[in-house]
């Protein structure tokens, strides 16, 4: 069976999924990203070099790989540009090898308008990227205000839609605020026409393009961003983000049938962060909370903000890891943990005076469950060096263990520092 596999999130993103996906792009031959857009923040460091990847699939650091931007995702077309620019400067080919699904969403500047309005207007902030995706994916499933990729290689075409399009925004945007900048259809239409051509060497139909790769044997990876507790479904609702981003989104963001993957890789952290509001029963708010911080550089990719730091929760996870599928997993980051006496796993919660090993629907359920902690000893040496599980201390193989154990899964991949070399195979 041709392998076509999935990486994906299983925590609330910022898994460190770009390492995994990294490496193992050399046995695959197209990579694909099918949900979200420049939210997310990819990092892979070879050779001391980093790249930092938002809306291209991190295939595209190696040789011979297709990047795919499938129908699934949101795209801000002067940070795709940018980022291409930004890649070729370091000598990474971008041409033919990337290519952008003509049935891609677009994210326009009044959607990044729209967004901030929303952010500060209402009681409830979510802390998105400010990216614009939530508005995008919006006029998406509301189709009236809708553009996608493949509308913006024909100019005539697209100045009449901005046409109908803008003044309704404008008035939407006024709604929301008496202080928001009101957009030009016409300037639009032009600025969007322009980068409509510097993208159209890109754009395919990526439905077919990855049929029509399966067939003749190609092995296909699927880049997850986000992770499953993000998921517009299945995440902490509202406090998600706006697209399918659990294994769920994989065939609705591509148009491959999930069925045919035949590897899911549950990407997890060895312990928790989050950015944004939301509810985190493991949060920490002390001096650990602060060291897994500095120790693991726990600040966003796309934002800069310092992610909340916490425990590992097993709870959370293994409702991921049911939503999602994962039949295997990669744990990273295990040396963060290296300083710290003790260890804590949430194996359960502690909600209306009950014990639960279940994920609740509701933030607001989430908010009130109090986890229940089992305290592993710490390891307290470095193992950035270690290149097997052997060479890993006891007491960092029981974490593993025990995680494993709680999950019902094997960890494949065990990850304790940023390198490609920094990688246990087990
Ligand atoms: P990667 O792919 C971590 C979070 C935001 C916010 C919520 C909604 O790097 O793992 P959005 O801008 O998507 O509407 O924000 O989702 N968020 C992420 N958190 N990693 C990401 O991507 C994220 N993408 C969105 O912080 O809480
Ligand atoms: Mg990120």
């Amino acid at each position: 069976m041709t392998a076509c596999t999935s990486v994906v999130g299983l925590q609330w993103g910022d898994e460190a999924k770009g390492k995994i996906v990294d490496l193992l792009t050399p046995d695959h031959d197209l990579v694909v990203r099918y949900n979200g857009g420049p939210n997310a923040g990819h990092t892979v460091v070879c050779d001391g070099q980093s790249f930092k990847l938002s809306l291209i699939p991190t295939g595209i650091l190696r040789p011979n790989v297709q990047a795919v931007v499938a129908n699934g995702v949101v795209v801000y077309p002067p940070k795709f540009l940018e980022e291409g620019a930004g890649l070729r400067a370091k000598g990474i080919k971008v041409g033919n090898n990337l290519i952008l699904s003509d049935q891609a969403h677009v994210i326009f500047p009044y959607h990044l308008e729209e967004e901030s309005l929303r952010e500060k207007a209402q009681g409830q902030s979510i802390g998105t990227t400010g990216r614009g995706i939530g508005p995008c994916y919006q006029e998406k499933v509301g189709r009236h205000l809708a553009i996608r990729v493949g509308e913006l290689l024909d100019p005539d075409h697209l100045r009449r839609r901005l046409r109908e399009i803008v003044p309704i925004k404008n008035r939407l945007l006024r709604g929301l605020s008496a202080e928001t900048r009101s957009f030009d259809a016409d300037s639009l239409s032009e600025e969007y026409a322009a980068l409509g051509q510097q993208l159209r060497p890109h754009v395919a139909d990526t439905v077919r393009l990855l049929h029509e790769a399966y067939a003749r044997g190609r092995r296909i990876l699927f880049e997850g961003a986000q992770g499953t507790l993000l998921d517009v479904d299945h995440g902490t609702f509202p406090f998600v983000t706006s697209s399918s981003s659990s294994t769920t989104g994989i065939w609705s963001g591509s148009g491959f049938p999930a069925r045919r993957l035949t590897r899911i890789v549950g990407v997890i952290k060895a312990y928790s962060t989050r950015v944004g509001q939301g509810p985190f029963p493991t949060e920490l708010h002390d001096a650990v909370g602060e060291h897994i911080r500095q120790t693991g550089k726990e600040y966003g990719t796309v934002t800069g903000r310092p992610r909340r730091c916490g425990w590992f929760d097993a709870v959370a996870v293994r409702h991921a890891v049911m939503v999602s599928g994962a039949d295997e997993l990669a744990i990273m980051l295990l040396d963060v943990l290296s300083d710290l006496d003790e260890i804590r796993i949430c194996t359960a919660y502690q909600y209306e005076g009950c014990r639960t090993e279940h994920f609740p629907p509701f933030a607001h359920q989430l908010e009130r469950c109090k986890p229940i902690y089992e305290t592993l000893p710490g390891w307290k040496c470095d193992i950035s060096g270690c290149r097997s599980l052997e060479q890993l201390p006891a007491a960092a193989r029981t974490y593993l263990e025990r995680i494993q154990t709680l999950l019902g899964l094997p960890i494949r991949i065990v990850s304790i520092g940023p390198d490609r070399e920094q990688t246990i195979f087990c």
